[in-house]
């Protein structure tokens, strides 16, 4: 049973257009790296930079804008209070525009770095306090975003670029069937794989597998993939076969995003990995004593 549930009170205050469910997983992501249990509640504000002055000259003193300000709540159960109301974090999108421009990454990734980071101020992390505090802080929330299951990466259109690239590839004088596969990894690559039959039929391997097994036999590791895509010829959405779900749960992270489309690309299934395969086997069941 999961333990930890966390809601957000979000509020973009901008014209920009983002992506709830990337704060709301960033929350959930988090808690769940520090290991936290019970019922969070947090609210998160984007806010443009002439209001963020107006904070951060009202409550800290300090008349310029700020990338991100924190107004904690409370980080421990309140008796009677069904859940733990973090407080507050606000994010300015002209500052993390301008950081993420520095950086040479994606917006949102800055975002899910300063909500971190604003995370780790509520539950008392300072690196305003020392020199190793602030090692301290600044390795952990580095940590925590490496290992976020949000995919900043997959350009879409080029994802259905190479499905159909892929998928032309495929091998099928037997099923006429073609599948294409592409799996993304953290450089940015987009490796393509396809089905190649036989006519010993057996022998024949999918395209979801042969482009994994590909990425594997480069040197790849789990933490390098960011994501799978798949296409077939049917006028359905045709998932993975039971075999690829169980190759993917073992050489992906559960939490990897999977995009599945129909051959016209009309239809479309956009999960997981567990998603598709929940309750996996794994090497955990095959070593527990
Ligand atoms: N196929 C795949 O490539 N991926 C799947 O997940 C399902 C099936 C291929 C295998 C075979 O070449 C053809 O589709 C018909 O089963």
């Amino acid at each position: 049973m999961n333990k930890l549930s966390a809601n957000i009170d979000f509020l973009n205050k901008t014209r920009v257009k983002v992506d709830e469910k990337l704060f709301s997983e960033t929350i959930t992501h988090t808690l769940s790296y520090l290991k936290k249990e019970g019922q969070y509640v947090l609210s998160v504000t984007i806010v443009n930079s002439k209001e963020m002055q107006k904070l951060n000259r009202e409550y800290k003193g300090k008349d310029a804008p700020t990338d991100v300000l924190t107004f904690p709540y409370s980080s421990e159960k309140q008796e009677d209070e069904p859940f733990i109301d973090l407080g507050s974090v606000i994010l300015c999108h002209d500052i993390c525009k301008k950081e993420a421009e520095k950086r040479n990454e994606n917006i949102l990734k800055t975002y899910a770095l300063l909500l971190i980071h604003g995370i780790l101020h509520i539950f008392g992390y300072d690196h305003h306090r020392s020199k190793s505090e602030e090692k301290e802080m600044f390795s952990l929330q580095e940590k925590i975003l490496d290992t976020l299951c949000y995919d900043f990466i997959t350009d879409m259109k080029l994802m259905k670029k190479c499905l159909k690239e892929a998928q032309s590839r495929a091998y099928t004088p037997y099923s006429h069937f073609n599948v294409g596969a592409v799996v993304v990894t953290k450089d940015g690559k987009y490796h393509l794989g396809c089905n190649i039959e036989n006519s010993a039929y057996s022998v024949a391997c999918c395209a979801e597998r042969v482009a994994l097994f590909k990425v594997i036999s480069q040197g790849y590791k789990k933490e390098d993939i960011v994501s799978l895509g798949c296409i077939t010829s049917s006028s359905n959405i045709g998932t993975p076969c039971g075999v690829c779900r169980q190759a993917m749960a073992e050489l992906m992270n559960l939490k990897c995003p999977v995009y599945i489309f129909n051959n016209d690309m009309d239809k479309k299934l956009f999960t997981t990995v567990e998603g598709l395969l929940p309750y996996s086997f794994s090497s955990e069941d095959l070593f527990a004593k």
